[in-house]
């Protein structure tokens, strides 16, 4: 998988990393899901113009399902408690809107009535959208996790997270 590179360098107004180490369980949780996510929109960029219309939307509907499911799972896992401990939850209900952005994309994406050339430009700003969302999300909305939640908050949104996924899968299933 040829992913672009994220040379992009953090801004110097950027506060300094968090002295924890970030191993609490979630992180890795919502990484593991991210890059697979970004793997599959990338895919659908790069190749999607040689994909006849059904692999594409076969392609497109795996990646739409993965990623309604993270974002669920997250929103409730996640942002919902990281917005009650944090003293200043701005960045959250960021996020928040950005999963909406998403999503509405995603509905557009779905609709027949958009022809090959338009559905890539569109597939290729969600691919975009994610990354900037991903990138903002494993920095400061990390940073912020780590810094208002204690370890306790930190495991039980692990726990909720998977428990979540799990039920969001029985009912697609
Ligand atoms: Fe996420
Ligand atoms: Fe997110």
């Amino acid at each position: 998988m040829t992913s672009r590179a994220k040379t992009k360098s953090h801004s110097a107004t950027e506060k300094p990393k968090s002295s924890k180490t970030r191993k609490a369980r979630i992180f890795e949780l919502l990484k593991a899901e991210h890059a697979e996510a970004l793997g599959m929109i990338e895919e659908i960029c790069e190749n999607g113009e040689t994909m006849e219309d059904a692999e594409r939307l076969e392609k497109f509907d795996e990646f739409r399902a993965a990623l309604m499911a993270h974002s669920q799972a997250e929103a409730r896992a996640f942002y919902a408690p990281l917005k009650e401990a944090a003293s200043e939850p701005a960045l959250v209900l960021e996020a928040d809107v950005e999963h909406i952005v998403v999503q509405r994309l995603l509905e557009d994406l779905s609709s027949p009535k958009l022809d090959a050339e338009r559905w890539m430009a569109r597939a290729t700003v969600v691919m975009e959208l994610l990354e900037h969302h991903i990138e903002e999300e494993e920095g400061e909305l990390f940073d912020l996790a780590e810094s208002e939640c204690d370890e306790e908050t930190l495991a039980k949104m692990a726990d909720d997270f998977e428990a979540e996924k799990e039920r969001l899968t029985e009912i697609v299933a």
